[in-house]
Formats: structure tokens, sequence, C-alpha cells
């Protein structure tokens, strides 16, 4: 096991290698892998392939959740024979998982290929450069990504097509989690652009948030680690199994369905003020 004294990569049951935050006593990926679960939960899911084919003028990805670069470059892989740019905008307020993760590049694996766009990068905070016949233009911002959501840096940012959220889970990363957060990013895209988020959570506190900011919310893919996640667009064309009626009763009698409101995590039924406001939701007129 090689390990720094914040990160440590372990073995997965299936052989795959992953990383593992010791602040937060989580692991990135920890049942299918890294790989695995970018291709199912982000790939797959979102048809970026199919997307980005017939794509005209820039696909813009925003990757919230820099990490170890797991996402990031599984994308990259998978979409190789797309020939529109791709921009993608990464967010962390560390580049230390994506540092460590490089040095284990040969246990990881997904690195081939990327290694010197990744140097440049960490180096950098941004790498152009040519993969195919496609230009990749990769940036970082480095910070606090609910602050960084307030600000005007992010208002200067283009819109995405498609978000990879990925923070550690809510009750280990609550600030990641709440409804104002959503609300925020909501408010960054563009109406005119379909753009979907798909995330590992299933929890109705999160779905219940995501309705609340704005989005449409559907079931999302299973991925071998979860059977089932979750999915959320500013269109519903980009969802294919909308929560429904039934959902919504559902989340009436559940004990946790209230969004954080504040970076405290916490577990509530939904305030009365909350249900008003889910069944007015266009999703469920
Ligand atoms: C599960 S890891 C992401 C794994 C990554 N997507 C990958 O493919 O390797 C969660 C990431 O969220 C970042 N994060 C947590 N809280 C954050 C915050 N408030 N602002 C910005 N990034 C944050 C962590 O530093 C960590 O790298």
């Amino acid at each position: 096991m090689q390990s720094t004294a914040a990160y440590q990569l372990v073995k997965l049951a299936n052989g795959t290698h992953s990383v593992h935050s010791l602040a937060h006593r989580e692991t990135f990926h920890p049942v299918i892998g890294p790989v695995a679960e970018a291709e199912a939960l982000y790939v797959k899911q979102l048809r970026l392939p199919e997307r980005m084919a017939g794509h005209s003028g820039e696909f813009i990805i925003w990757d919230v959740g820099l990490g170890a670069a797991a996402n990031v470059l599984t994308v990259l892989r998978s979409t190789r024979d797309a020939h529109c740019p791709l921009r993608i905008i990464s967010f962390d307020h560390t580049m230390e998982p994506l540092e460590f993760a490089l040095q284990n590049a040969a246990a990881l694996g997904y690195f081939t290929d990327y290694e010197p766009a990744v140097e440049t990068f960490i180096r950098d905070h941004r790498a152009t450069f040519t993969d195919a016949s496609r230009s990749v233009n990769w940036e970082l911002h480095l910070g606090d990504f609910p602050t960084l959501l307030t600000s005007s840096t992010a208002h200067s940012l283009p819109a995405p097509h498609a978000i990879l959220f990925d923070a550690f889970s809510p009750a280990k990363n609550p600030a990641m989690w709440t409804q104002p957060l959503f609300a925020n990013l909501f408010r960054l895209l563009d109406p005119a652009r379909p753009c979907a988020l798909p995330t590992y959570s299933r929890s109705t506190m999160l779905r219940v948030s995501l309705l609340l900011a704005g989005f449409f919310v559907g079931a999302g893919h299973a991925t071998g680690e979860k059977e089932e996640t979750t999915i959320a667009a500013n269109t519903l064309d980009l969802i294919s199994e909308p929560l429904d009626k039934k959902w919504l009763q559902r989340a009436h009698k559940s004990t946790s369905a209230e969004p954080m409101w504040d970076p405290l995590y916490r577990q509530s039924p939904l305030s009365s003020d909350t249900w008003e406001k889910l069944q007015q939701h266009p999703q469920f007129k």
C-alpha cells in the first residue's frame, strides 16, 4: 500500500486500485474502481460519445471535485473519436490527490497517454493539447467550490453541457451538498443549453435540493456500485426516468428529505414550506 500523510492507494476486491483520503476516511471510488464508475455514471449515462459526435462548437464539461482526475481522464479516453473541441473546467480546493495519483499512475492505470497533459495541468493549472483529432482545453479553478459559485469568476465561465458532480459523501462533506449550492449552480446554467448532472447519491435529501434549485430530476443508472443514482438536468429531455408522484409521496413520508440549508449534516423530514414548493415543481404538474 502506497501512502503519503493524506492519501493512500487501496486495492479493491476486483483488483483495481483507487485513492483513499485519510482526512475524510473515504475511498474515491470504493467498489468498482475509478474507471468503471466514471464510465457508468457519466460516459454512458450522459451518452457523451454520441452527444459530442453530433455537436458543433465547443463542448463544455464542468468537473466538480477533480480529485485524482479519474472522471476527467476516463471522459477524455472514451470520447477521443469526437471532433468537436472539448473544454473541461475542473474545480477542487486541493491538487494533492492528483499529485498523489500521478505518482501512482502505474497502479491506477487510467493516466496512460495523458501523463504529459496532467503534468502540465498540475504545474500551470491548465493544459491545452490535441487528443486524437480534437483540441482539448482543460483548466482548474482552485478554491472552495461553494464560495466560487457566488463570485464574479463563476459568472464569467462558459455554461456547461454536462456536469460531473463528485464530492465526498454528504455526511462527510456537507458544504458540497447544500440546497443553496445547487441553487447557485442552476443559476449559472444557460436555459438554452441542455445540461445534465449525474451524481452517485440517490438520497431523497439530495433530490429535493436539486428540485428546489430548479432542476428536473430522475433516477440515474446503476453503476455496479449503487443500484440507483441520480441525474438532474435543466430539461426533461435529458432524463429518461423522471421522479414521479409516487416518489413525491415517499419523500413526504421520509425521515430524511429536508435539504441542508447550511453546511451542517443532519437528517429531518420535509418542512411544510418545502413540501408546498415541491408540489408546485413543473415535473409533478
Ligand atoms: C470523491 S473526491 C473526487 C474524485 C474525483 N472526481 C476523481 O475522479 O478522482 C471529492 C473531491 O471533492 C473535493 N472537495 C471537497 N470539498 C470541496 C470544496 N468545498 N471545494 C472544492 N472541492 C472540494 C475534494 O478535495 C476531493 O478531491
